[in-house]
C-alpha cells in the first residue's frame, strides 16, 4: 500500500476516533458541532528571543481569533521542561487542537501521548516533533530546498555562481566556514544536507576550502541556534585557523541570529566595511539582518514568510476541528523516526540587498522605516 494511501487511512481513522468521541467534554477531537468561540487552539512557541518566533505566534493568534476560536499561546524561553509543562497544561485545560513548534523535536513524546489519548489532533509548526506517532500534520518550508538556497547564495555572493544558477566570474579558491543549527532541531539536518550537497563539488575542486577542516554536522552546530555561542564560535575559529594573515571570505550560516553573532566576532577581529566584511549566508529574514543586508554588511537572507505558515497552521487546525483531513502537498519526506508525517510546505525566496524592496516592502512584510532602523514596529 502507498505512503499515500496509508496517510489517508491514518487521517481517516483519525476523524472517525474524533467523531467517535463526539460530546466527551474537554480536550475532546470532535467539535464540528461546536461554535468557534467555544474552541480553544493551544499554541506552543519556543522562544521569544528570536523576532520570527513572535510574528510566528502573533499571526496564529491573530489569524485564529479573526475566526472566533479561542487561543492559549504560550513561549517557553527555549527550556524544554517549561514547553512540556505548557503543553501538559494546554491539555488539562482543554484545548481541542495543538500548534507547536517545538524547541527539542524529540522531547514531548509524553505530552503528545496525553494529547492522543485526549484525542487532541497535533500539528508541528515548522519544526518536525520526532519519534511519536501523535503527529497528525505537519507545517512548514521545504528545508532542504532551504539548505540548497543557502549554498547557493554564498556561492553568488562569492562570485561563483550568478543568481539564475550559471557560472560566475570569480575562479578562487576561498576560504569558507561552516555552521548549522541546533542538532536537536529536526530543521538543521535538512539546511545542512541541502547545503552541503551544493557546496561538495566546489569543496572537491578545491575552489572553496574549508580551513579550519571542520564539515561536520557535529562540529559546526550551534546549540538552541544561538546568537552568542555562534560569535563564540566564529572567534576561535579565526584565532585557530587564521592566525596566520589568511582571510575568511564566506560563511554558510543557516539563520539571520547566528549570521549576526558570526558578524560581530568578525568585525571585533578587524573585518570592518561592507568590502572587508565575507559573504554571510542567514535565513528568516529579520528585521537586524534586513538592515544589515541593506548596509552591505551581510550578503544574503532566506525569506521564509511566515504569515504563509500561520495560514496553513490556521487552515490545518479549522480541517481537525471539522473533523476534516487537512491538505497536505508532500506524503513522503518528513520520516519523524515513527511514520511519516503529511506536510504541508511553503517555498522560499532568497533576499539580497535587490530583493528587499521588492520581497520584503512591497509584499507589506517591512516597511522603507522599518528596514533603514533595523527595528520592527511590532
Ligand atoms: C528553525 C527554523 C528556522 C530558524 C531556526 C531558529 O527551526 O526552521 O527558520 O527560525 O529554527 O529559530
Amino acid at each position: 500500500m502507498s505512503r499515500r494511501i496509508l496517510a489517508a487511512l491514518g487521517s481517516a481513522a483519525l476523524a472517525l476516533s474524533m467523531a467517535a468521541c463526539s460530546g466527551d467534554g474537554a480536550g475532546s477531537g470532535n467539535t464540528s458541532d461546536e461554535k468557534p468561540s467555544d474552541l480553544t487552539i493551544g499554541v506552543s512557541m519556543p522562544t521569544q528571543t528570536s523576532e520570527r518566533w513572535i510574528a510566528d505566534g502573533n499571526s496564529v493568534k491573530e489569524k485564529l481569533e479573526a475566526k472566533g476560536y479561542k487561543v492559549d499561546l504560550q513561549y517557553a524561553g527555549d527550556d524544554i521542561p517549561t514547553q512540556s509543562q505548557q503543553v501538559d497544561q494546554m491539555i488539562t485545560r482543554g484545548a481541542n487542537v495543538l500548534i507547536i513548534a517545538a524547541i527539542d523535536g524529540t522531547a514531548l513524546s509524553g505530552q503528545l501521548q496525553a494529547a492522543a489519548d485526549a484525542k487532541i489532533p497535533v500539528i508541528a509548526y515548522d519544526r518536525l516533533i520526532r519519534d511519536s506517532p501523535n503527529v497528525d500534520f505537519y507545517v512548514s518550508f521545504d528545508n532542504y530546498k532551504v539548505g540548497v538556497a543557502q549554498a547557493s547564495a554564498l556561492l553568488v555572493g562569492l562570485g561563483l555562481q550568478t543568481k539564475d544558477g550559471g557560472k560566475g566570474e570569480a575562479t578562487g579558491p576561498f576560504n569558507i566556514e561552516l555552521f548549522a543549527g541546533s542538532l536537536d532541531d529536526n530543521n538543521a539536518h535538512f539546511f545542512f544536507n541541502g547545503a552541503m550537497d551544493t557546496l561538495k563539488p566546489f569543496i572537491d575542486a578545491g575552489t572553496l576550502k574549508v580551513k579550519s577542516g571542520q564539515t561536520k554536522i557535529e562540529q559546526v552546530a550551534i546549540l538552541r541556534w544561538q546568537q552568542e555561542a555562534a560569535q563564540k564560535r566564529m572567534e576561535d575559529l579565526l584565532t585557530s585557523s587564521y592566525n596566520d594573515n589568511s582571510k575568511v571570505d564566506g560563511v554558510l550560516s543557516p539563520y539571520d541570529g547566528i549570521s549576526r553573532g558570526i558578524i560581530t566576532a568578525l568585525q571585533n577581529a578587524g573585518y570592518r566595511g561592507a568590502d572587508e566584511i565575507p559573504v554571510v549566508t542567514g535565513q528568516d529574514a529579520e528585521i537586524a539582518s534586513v538592515k544589515l543586508i541593506n548596509d552591505g554588511i551581510q550578503s544574503s537572507t532566506i525569506f521564509k514568510d511566515t504569515r504563509l505558515l500561520a495560514e496553513q497552521a490556521v487552515v490545518a487546525g479549522e480541517a481537525f476541528l471539522q473533523e476534516k483531513t487537512p491538505e497536505a502537498n508532500d506524503s513522503e519526506t518528513y520520516n519523524n523516526g515513527v511514520k511519516v508525517v503529511p506536510s504541508y510546505l511553503l517555498p522560499v525566496e532568497t533576499v539580497f540587498k535587490d530583493e528587499i524592496q521588492k520581497v520584503l516592502i512591497d509584499s507589506g512584510y517591512f516597511t522603507a522605516e522599518e528596514v533603514a532602523s533595523g527595528q520592527s514596529r511590532n
